[in-house]
């Protein structure tokens, strides 16, 4: 089936140009879920009740979904106009949104840490990733890192996702697949720092233990000048990590931490809320160089 000529990728991705080379089915669907302005069945919605109750439902024909407000026939969704509210059992009610990738990250069914949306974002733009990119990413854990990645290089990019525990990637597999990135990630079974299969990579980007072990792997793997990004809770696997780097001809090493404090806005009483999160990891981004060696480093 031809893409219509009408269809606009400019308009569904952002991207200029409209040379995507991926496959036309694949491509119809896409666009027919991003676009839609309507609930369509078998498609997720974001059911909102308020700032702290939300809820990801699947929306399937001849189905309820409860809540402590009553139920909601999920019937009621189908065609709905993203935006407007429906009406539980009780009388409460519920507005039907679109799920963001946040939502799906953050509703992710946990079997590890994850890395949330505050330092995600600055992972993507230090890593330079984008439509078309490919990617190498470990360990999978949750997913959650692995759908920001698929999110940012779709249609035409690709992660290959490292985890050495198989029985992490069955539900990594299932958070991916109910976020309609699937198509973009392939999991692996497999320790990374054995050795990354994967050439002609546009960024590395780890969350596991001993990032400094896949180093040497990342530089063969990488193109020149491309990106590798760790992620790591504590300041010693980060300082391992950066010396790691600065044996193996990368360049332009910065180390980062995201600190996201909420603000409670109400007239008269807008201040900084009471908690945040304090700590996550630290980030380090690196660039990979072609003659660039231990040496110069103790010369700047
Ligand atoms: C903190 S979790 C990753 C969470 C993930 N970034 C997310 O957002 O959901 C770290 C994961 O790295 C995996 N891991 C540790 N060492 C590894 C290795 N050498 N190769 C592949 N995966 C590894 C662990 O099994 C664990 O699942």
């Amino acid at each position: 089936m031809p893409i219509s000529k009408d269809l606009n990728w400019f308009n569904v991705y952002g991207i200029p140009g409209s040379t995507l080379n991926i496959p036309n089915a694949h491509a119809l669907r896409l666009s027919e879920t991003l676009l839609s302005q309507r609930v369509i069945e078998g498609e997720y919605v974001l059911l909102y009740l308020d700032q702290r109750r939300t809820y990801l439902v699947k929306v399937e024909a001849g189905k309820n979904f409860h809540t402590h407000k009553g139920f909601i026939k999920l019937d009621d969704l189908i065609g709905k106009e993203y935006g407007s509210t429906v009406e539980s059992s009780l009388g409460v009610q519920f507005t039907v949104l679109k799920p963001l990738l946040r939502d799906y990250i953050i509703k992710s069914v946990r079997r590890t840490q994850i890395v949330y949306p505050k330092d995600i974002a600055l992972i993507i733009v230090y890593s330079g990733i984008g439509p078309g990119s490919r990617v190498v990413e470990a360990g999978t854990g949750t997913g959650a890192l692995t759908m920001a990645l698929a999110h940012f290089v779709r249609p035409n990019g690709h992660v290959y996702s490292y985890e050495i525990r198989g029985e992490f990637l069955e539900t990594a597999e299932k958070n991916i697949k109910r976020a309609g990135l699937a198509d973009f990630v392939e999991l692996k079974n497999k320790d990374i720092t054995v050795g990354i299969d994967e050439t002609d990579l546009d960024a590395v980007i780890l969350d596991m233990a001993t990032p400094w072990l896949v180093v040497p792997h990342a530089y063969r793997a990488l193109k020149p000048c491309r990106t590798f990004v760790s992620f790591s809770p504590t300041i010693d696997q980060t300082v391992k990590t950066v010396e790691a780097l600065k044996e193996n001809n990368f360049i332009d090493i910065e180390t980062v931490e995201c600190l996201v404090r909420g603000i409670q806005t109400e007239k008269g009483k807008t201040r900084p809320q009471t908690l945040m999160t304090a700590h996550t990891g630290y980030i380090t981004f690196a660039r990979k160089a072609l003659n660039h060696t231990i040496a110069n480093y103790s010369k700047q």
